[in-house]
Formats: structure tokens, C-alpha cells, sequence
């Protein structure tokens, strides 16, 4: 990243109210130009059958209002939450709904938006759980996938940015429920860097 998207990165997180230790990976203005790229792409994919939406809480609340807007179709939209047993930064794989859809997937074009893909388990519990509901198609759009840290088989055909395997923060992305409010998205400096 160059000087300046740091130190634009942060002006924001001064703005936010929020201090990260860390350093800007993806500037808020490349995450707006690549989420209305992937609005126009699935827009265009799924032009006369509107998806019905499913964002996965929490994370990917924020990412989730900008790509509805950014899709000029006539989308529907839910939410669940699941959570992952495991420790603050790796998932088990053991996943548990905490809040269930309450639309009906039967005969749905289903576009589930995650905010990112890590080992690939909870994704791949989800889409198990939810092809078993008859959706038409299903498919994901994840904003973040981390670079060769999937444990599960699955396709992601709408991916944000590619990232290197480290702990980021910020665009929803929390850690222990924070900094999910920062416009930028964080890597969070944990003292290993090599
Ligand atoms: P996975 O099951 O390992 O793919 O992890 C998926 C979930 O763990 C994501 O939906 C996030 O909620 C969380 N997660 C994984 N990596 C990160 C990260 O770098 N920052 C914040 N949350 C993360
Ligand atoms: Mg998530």
C-alpha cells in the first residue's frame, strides 16, 4: 500500500473514533469501486431471476448494505447468524444458527454475502445446511478470501479481494466485537509478522 492510503486509512479510523494497531490493507475507496463491480456483474448474471439475498451476521452487515444498493435488481434480502466455536481467530468448524433465515429457500435463487472466507468451514456447513432447503441455485459472494487457507471444497464465484492469511479487521470485520465500524479494512498487527 502506498504512503498515502495509510495515512488516508488513518484520517478514517481518527474519524471512526477508533485507534487500530495496525495498518490499511484495502482503502475504503478500492472497497467501494469493487463492490460496485461485483453489484454489476451480479446484476447482470442474475438479470430476470432478482436473488434473494442472505447475509451472514455479523460480519457482513456492512458489506452486505453497500452490495444490495450497488445490485440494480429487484433483490430480496435475509440475515442469520451462526456461530463457530473456536478460539478468538480460528474457526473449529463446529458451527451452531443462532438466528435462522425467515424466508423459504424453495425454488430461490440464493446468494449467500459473506465478509470472509478463512479455512472454508463455517461456509461449507452453511451451504450444506442451506442446499438441503431447495433452493434453485445457490451460489456466494465473499468480500475477503484468504489466500490458500481453505480446508473445505466449495466455489466462491463473486470474491471481493483476495488477501494474504492474516487477521483483518474493520468493514464488519470485528475483533472481539470491535472495529467493525472502520472504513478501511485492517490488518491487525499481532506481533508475528515475519
Ligand atoms: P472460516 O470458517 O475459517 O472460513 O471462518 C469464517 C468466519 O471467521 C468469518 O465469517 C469471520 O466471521 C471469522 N473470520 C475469519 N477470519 C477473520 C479475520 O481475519 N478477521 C475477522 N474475522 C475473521
Ligand atoms: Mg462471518
Amino acid at each position: 500500500m502506498a504512503d498515502h492510503d495509510q495515512m488516508d486509512g488513518l484520517e478514517n479510523a481518527q474519524d471512526d473514533g477508533a485507534m487500530v494497531p495496525g495498518s490499511v490493507l484495502i482503502t475504503e475507496e478500492s472497497i467501494r469501486r469493487r463492490v460496485g463491480e461485483l453489484g454489476a456483474q451480479i446484476a447482470a448474471d442474475y438479470a430476470g431471476r432478482p436473488p434473494l439475498l442472505i447475509g451472514v451476521l455479523k460480519g457482513a452487515f456492512v458489506f452486505m448494505a453497500d452490495l444490495a444498493r450497488a445490485i440494480h435488481l429487484p433483490v430480496e434480502m435475509d440475515f442469520m447468524a451462526v456461530s463457530s466455536y473456536g478460539t478468538a481467530t480460528k474457526t473449529s468448524g463446529i458451527v451452531r444458527i443462532v438466528k435462522d433465515l425467515d424466508a423459504d429457500l424453495t425454488d430461490r435463487h440464493v446468494l449467500i454475502v459473506e465478509d470472509i472466507v478463512d479455512s472454508g468451514l463455517t461456509l461449507s456447513y452453511l451451504l450444506k445446511g442451506l442446499l438441503a432447503r431447495g433452493p434453485a441455485t445457490l451460489a456466494v459472494c465473499s468480500l475477503l478470501v484468504k489466500e490458500g487457507q481453505q480446508r473445505a471444497r466449495f466455489d466462491v464465484p463473486y470474491v471481493g479481494f483476495t488477501i494474504p492469511a492474516k487477521f483483518v479487521v474493520g468493514y464488519g470485520l470485528d475483533v472481539a466485537e470491535r472495529y467493525r465500524n472502520l472504513r478501511d479494512v485492517w490488518v491487525l498487527d499481532v506481533g508475528d509478522e515475519e
